[in-house]
Formats: C-alpha cells, structure tokens, sequence
C-alpha cells in the first residue's frame, strides 16, 4: 500500500539534518529558512517597521507609486505566485492593481503563518481564488496541477531573493521559469547596493528586534531537536562581507562552551560563530545579468535608487 508522508514529517526531518550538518562544519552555518517558524515570522514582520529596517517601506512606496504601470506589465486575468510570501501585505497592493486576477498562490516554508496570511487575503479579495502552497523555494517542487498556465506571474518581492548564493540564485530563477511558462513573467524586489552603515543598522537595530530574530532559531532548535543552547551566551551580529556583496547575520559565542542538538554535543571557541544569513546587495546591472543567466530578459525596472522592483519576461 501506498504510504504519504506528512510534510511536516520531511520538514521536522530536514531541519534536523540541516541543524546536525551545519554545526558540524569548520565555519558553523544554519540555512536562512530555519529563521522562519511561528515566532520567527513574527519578529520578521516586527522588523519591517523598524527605523532601519528601509527595505519594506521602500519596495511599499515603489509598488504603490507605479502600481498601474506594473499592473499593465502583469496583463489581464493573472495568476499569481508569490515565493516567500510571509504576511503577503505589499501583495495586497499589487492584488488591487491588477486587471481581474485569476489565482493567487502564495508559497512559504512556514506552513501556519502561510494558512493565516491566506486567510487574511481571503477576507480582502473575496472573489480571488487562493491556494496556499508549503514548499521550499529552493528546492524543486511541482505548481498544483489545476493552476492555469497563462498567464503566471511569479512574484517574488522583499529581497529574499539576496538571501541565495550565486548557484541556488540561478537555479531558483531557472525553476521561477520553468514555473511560468513560456509566456510567463517575474517581477522581483532587490536591495540595491549602498553605503555600508545605512546596510549594517537595517540588519542591527537599536531595539534589538533583529538580535530576538537570529537569536530565536536556538531556541528554536532547543524546542523541536532537544537542544540546550543557553541565549544569554551567544550574541547577534551583522557584518559587512565585501566578497560576496552581503550583510551577514552571525550568532556568536560569548564563551567557550558545548551545547548539544538531538543527542549530538558541538564545542564553540569563545568567539566562534554560527552564520544564519547572509542578504546580497546587488548593483542593477549585477542583477540583470543574473535574470538573463536564470533564463530572463528585463522588461522595465521601477526604483528608488535604493530597491529594485525588476519586470522580467521568460527568454
Ligand atoms: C524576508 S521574508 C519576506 C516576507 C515578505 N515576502 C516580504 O516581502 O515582507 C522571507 C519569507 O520567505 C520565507 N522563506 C524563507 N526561505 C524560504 C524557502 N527556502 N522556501 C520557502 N519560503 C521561504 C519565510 O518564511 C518568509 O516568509
């Protein structure tokens, strides 16, 4: 007999292995989507509000002051996926624009928040048919069948995208592609290059917001894989890596220290760090070249000088 497993199930078991393979690595690393259970979005959305946090009120102000224009590029009778979709409140400003949307499909890794996003939009957009997806965007996942073809929109605003490195960047655009279409297009938020302090306090804030964010995925790993991080003895960091053009986020041991995840026991140098995230800035000509490498031609750019909403048509 056909046996299904419950995808929380692979999720539990993924974030296990990521956890197990990523401290056991000379630099210490965490996956970026781990950030992301019920807390973690919280505090995300918290961020979005912060004085540093520019990001989010920028890509809001460029999506409503060029709304009609982007609603022309989308065409008629879209169907929408959002990738990281998260609280889904800048959609609500493209949802509006848009000439009679058909379908919208947000998809997020984390699975409660996605359920009470689509119920908000629901309640907004009555006559807009939403199916919530759980999936990892950075893994290959199949669009329900039933989802029309023509004409798909991929959405993908917030500068997640500036959390892949170069190769998951490019497969992801080659499987944005692959998920549109032909006659598909993209529209993409990106956090452009700037000075390096205005870069550092988006991710550093005086409240401490984005230190409870980092700092929530030990505690997260000591709820769901038995582990004993001890908060008070590690620390937030945002350091600029001007190699890969990124912001890092680093959690760091103030002491020398053991802590142990699933029965596992990992030392920690006083000093030593665990990456969590790292979000590239991209110059606009950089990030063309990436589209047109996954598989892209640019179609139209809004911005501020400081985002990039990126309009891009299936090459
Ligand atoms: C930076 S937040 C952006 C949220 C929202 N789109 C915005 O613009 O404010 C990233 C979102 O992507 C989701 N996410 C992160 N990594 C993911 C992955 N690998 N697959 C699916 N969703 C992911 C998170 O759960 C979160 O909701």
């Amino acid at each position: 007999m056909l046996q299904t497993v419950d995808p929380r199930t692979l999720q539990a078991e993924a974030f296990r292995a990521d956890v197990l393979a990523g401290l056991a690595r000379r630099q210490k690393a965490l996956p970026s989507r781990w950030l992301y259970d019920d807390r973690g979005c919280e505090l995300f959305e918290a961020i979005t509000k912060l004085e540093e946090y520019y990001p989010t009120r920028a890509e809001t102000a460029i999506l409503r002051m060029h709304a009609a224009e982007i609603a022309d590029f989308c065409g008629k009778e879209a169907v929408l996926l959002e990738y990281g979709a998260g609280a889904a409140f800048k959609t609500e400003i493209l949802l509006g624009a848009l000439a009679t949307p058909r379908l919208y499909v947000p998809i997020d890794i984390a699975g409660n928040f996605l359920q009470r996003t689509a119920a908000r939009i629901r309640r907004r957009f009555a006559r807009l048919q939403i199916r919530p997806l759980a999936a990892d965007f950075t893994a290959d996942f199949e669009i329900p069948s039933g989802v029309p073809l023509t004409p798909r929109i991929g959405f993908f605003p917030g500068s997640t995208i500036g959390n892949l490195d170069e190769a998951e960047t490019l497969a992801f655009l080659s499987r944005m592609r692959a998920h549109v279409g032909p006659q598909g297009k993209a529209l993409i938020g990106v956090d452009l290059k700037k000075d390096i302090p205005t870069l550092l306090a988006a991710y550093d804030d005086k409240k401490g917001v984005t230190a409870a964010f980092n700092l929530n995925l030990l505690a997260r790993v000591n709820c769901e894989l038995r582990g004993t991080f001890a908060l008070d003895r590690y620390a937030h960091e945002a350091r600029w890596n001007d190699a890969e053009s990124a912001v890092e986020m680093h959690l760091v041991s103030l002491c020398r220290q053991r802590a142990a995840v699933a029965g596992r026991s990992f030392a920690f140098a006083a000093g030593e760090t665990i990456h969590t995230e790292s979000s590239r800035k991209y110059s606009a000509d950089g990030f063309a070249d990436f589209a047109r490498r996954g598989g892209w031609k640019i179609g139209a750019m809004w911005t501020d000088r400081r985002f990039g909403v990126f309009g891009m048509c299936a090459a």
